[in-house]
């Protein structure tokens, strides 16, 4: 019986009311809701609704209600079991036979529940006593508030055997707490301990919220960082989300979802009032964590680390998802600045920040031309057959044939389009002007970097422009020559880039990144030409169009220049002020000049 309800449950966690009501009754949404007409009445208006929040489906003229099974039962006149089946397959679950063993392994998954929540009480009560004081001044410390840490039900696990001793007291069977992998036995196997000794710790729940494993953070260096509990019979971490059960229904709500890395990430994002969280647990997403995600969204939100690591696993992602895509169903991506978790961003830069980057998010579609783009060169007719050649074969991959045959129509058009630029390019960057293309092209936002963002960003794109297009180096190389960059090292790139072209100004830029990786800017380059660029300033994308960049330069260019020349100003006025005499008021009036100049300027611009 147990067992029943929990592969009940498992199939409805996989399977959508709608998706399986949708095969034979044909809904449309309405609200949260979908509607269409009753297969239970032969209705002209639609009174038949279907709810995937609450799992059930409701029909309005004939009054009945209820589940996925039952409307099988009803529709198809089957058994419970026979329902069973069909929708067990349909979900990717195995029935286990019915036998002694599997009624004994229900009773057995209870008592490994029953042990799991006694534990995570337990932490709970602990991070609360004396003992837990380190714990609970570490997560305040980072931020979380009462309410965050009672809601994910964080806790402390004290040194020694306590939490053994406790469930032992309890009447937990030690073989039990060793199955739940609460503790282990030594090698000898004569002896137990507990498993997490003095970590913080993050129950890991089912979908329905009941504790099933922990992840075990130090509260210092130390490793593991997080010790996270083995698979058990209760536990299979490639089938799991972390936050899964507190997200579900403002994910549903928000018919929207953000899928990123770490625990800390899910609950400061849901602190910071996005509950719509989830993460793996510290391995790449699976097909069947990517199945819970699109149960719940079409397109779920992954937001991964700007840096290398990052960019792999969003790779990694897109190549799990682009076999399974089907109409309808994909991803979106949103990369965050280099080195930053959404954790890190929230606490600097507030929820707002987090907003931004959750608008500026990427197709997955996009993410897929750019690793090809960033694999595979393009810029003589072999070198773009043999990028051809890749990208069809990674269109192969897709299964589902309508949506293959969309991305093998994207890449033929975008690959046919780069022709185009690397002609261009070569000429010396007399592109003819820009005429309203197509669909490919950057959102004409993103030919403008943010004038809100940060002095390092502004920098890197500058760069990004020059070593993408070194075409452009007869429009900005005055400017970037007499331009010194706050970070020093991006300052010595700029500085040998500059004298590379000096010296060889036809280079193209793959060249010119392999001269610049050989005199040591490998991780410059890669912070410059990262997505962090790419997202906030696609002209400056190695296919972008080369008055595009040049504009989208100029453009930076001044929103740089202005945050010095202001700079100047501050300082001169505090000069000025500290010191009134007439060389700070000199220099204050020049200062001030320079500004209004530059605003001169622009007012010109726009006219
Ligand atoms: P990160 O190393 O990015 O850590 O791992 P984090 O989430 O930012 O953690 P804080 O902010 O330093 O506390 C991301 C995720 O990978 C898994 C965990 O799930 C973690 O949240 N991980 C990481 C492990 O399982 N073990 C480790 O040793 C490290
Ligand atoms: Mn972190």
């Amino acid at each position: 019986m147990a067992l029943n309800d929990d592969i009940v449950n498992e199939i409805k966690a996989r399977l959508s009311v709608s998706a399986v009501i949708g095969r034979r009754v044909k809904l449309q949404r309405r609200g949260r809701e979908w509607v269409g007409l009753s297969p239970f009445s032969n209705e002209k208006t639609p009174s038949f609704t279907v709810n995937d929040e609450k799992g059930f489906y409701h029909c309005f003229s004939t009054g009945q209600s209820g589940d996925i099974f039952t409307f099988l039962m009803k529709t198809q006149n089957l058994s419970f079991p026979e329902a069973l089946e069909q929708l067990a397959e349909d979900a990717g679950v195995e029935l286990p036979k019915e036998s002694p063993e599997a009624a004994a392994a229900a009773t057995r998954n209870t008592k490994l529940r029953e042990a799991v929540e006694a534990a995570c009480a337990f932490f709970e009560r602990t991070l609360q006593s004396a003992e837990g004081k380190n714990a609970l001044a570490y997560l305040v410390g980072r931020g979380l508030s009462d309410d965050t840490i009672k809601r994910f039900r964080l806790g402390y696990a004290p040194n020694g055997n306590k939490l053994k001793a406790e469930l032992l007291k309890k009447g937990y069977p030690e073989d039990v707490l060793l199955e739940a992998r609460l503790i282990m036995e030594s090698k000898e196997g004569r002896e137990s301990f507990d498993f997490f000794r003095d970590r913080v710790m993050f129950p890991i729940t089912d979908v329905r919220g009941r504790p099933i494993a922990f992840g075990g953070r130090v509260m210092g260096d130390g490793e593991p960082k997080y010790l996270n509990s083995p698979d058990t019979p209760l536990f299979a971490k490639g089938r799991i989300l972390y936050g899964h059960a507190l997200a579900k229904s403002s994910a549903i709500d928000r018919r929207q979802i953000i899928v990123c890395e770490g625990y800390m990430d899910v609950i400061a994002l849901a602190q910071a009032g996005f509950a719509n969280a989830v993460a793996p647990l510290g391995t790449a997403l699976t097909e069947s964590q990517l199945d819970l995600l699109w149960k719940m969204v079409p397109e779920p939100i992954l937001c991964f680390d700007g840096d290398k690591a990052g960019q792999r696993a969003a790779g990694r992602a897109a190549g799990v998802a682009l076999r399974n895509l089907r109409p309808g169903f994909s991803l979106q991506f949103a990369l965050l600045t280099a080195g930053k978790d959404p954790d890190e961003l929230i606490r600097r830069s507030g929820a707002a920040a987090m907003e931004a980057v959750l608008t500026d998010v990427l197709p997955l579609s996009e993410v897929v031309w750019r690793d090809l783009m960033a694999l595979h060169p393009t810029d003589t007719p072999e070198r773009r057959a043999g990028f051809e050649k890749a990208a069809y074969e990674l269109a192969s991959a897709i299964q589902d044939a309508a949506v293959r045959d969309q991305y093998r129509a994207l890449f033929k058009s975008r690959i046919f389009e780069l022709r185009g630029t690397s002609r261009a390019d070569r000429k010396g960057g007399r592109t003819p002007p820009n005429r309203g293309r197509a669909s490919s092209q950057p959102s004409p936002s993103k030919r403008r970097l943010d004038p809100a963002f940060g002095t390092g960003a502004q920098e890197r794109v500058l760069l990004a422009v020059l070593i993408n297009h070194p075409g452009a180096l007869g429009h900005i190389e005055d400017r970037l020559g007499a331009l010194k960059m706050a970070d020093s090292r991006l300052d010595s790139l700029r500085q040998s880039a500059l004298m590379h072209l000096a010296q060889q100004p036809d280079i193209d830029s793959q060249s010119l990144r392999a001269h610049l990786t050989g005199v040591g800017f490998a991780r410059e380059l890669d912070s410059v030409l990262g997505p962090e660029t790419i997202t906030h300033a696609r002209f400056a994308r190695p296919d972008a169009e080369l008055n595009d960049a040049t504009a989208g330069w100029d453009d930076t260019f001044k929103w740089r220049q202005r945050a010095i020349l202001q700079q100047e100003f501050d300082r001169a006025l505090a000069a000025l002020e500290a010191d009134p005499s007439d060389a700070t008021l000199a220099a204050f009036q020049a200062a001030q000049q320079q500004l209004a100049r530059l605003g001169d300027d622009d007012h010109h611009a726009a006219a």
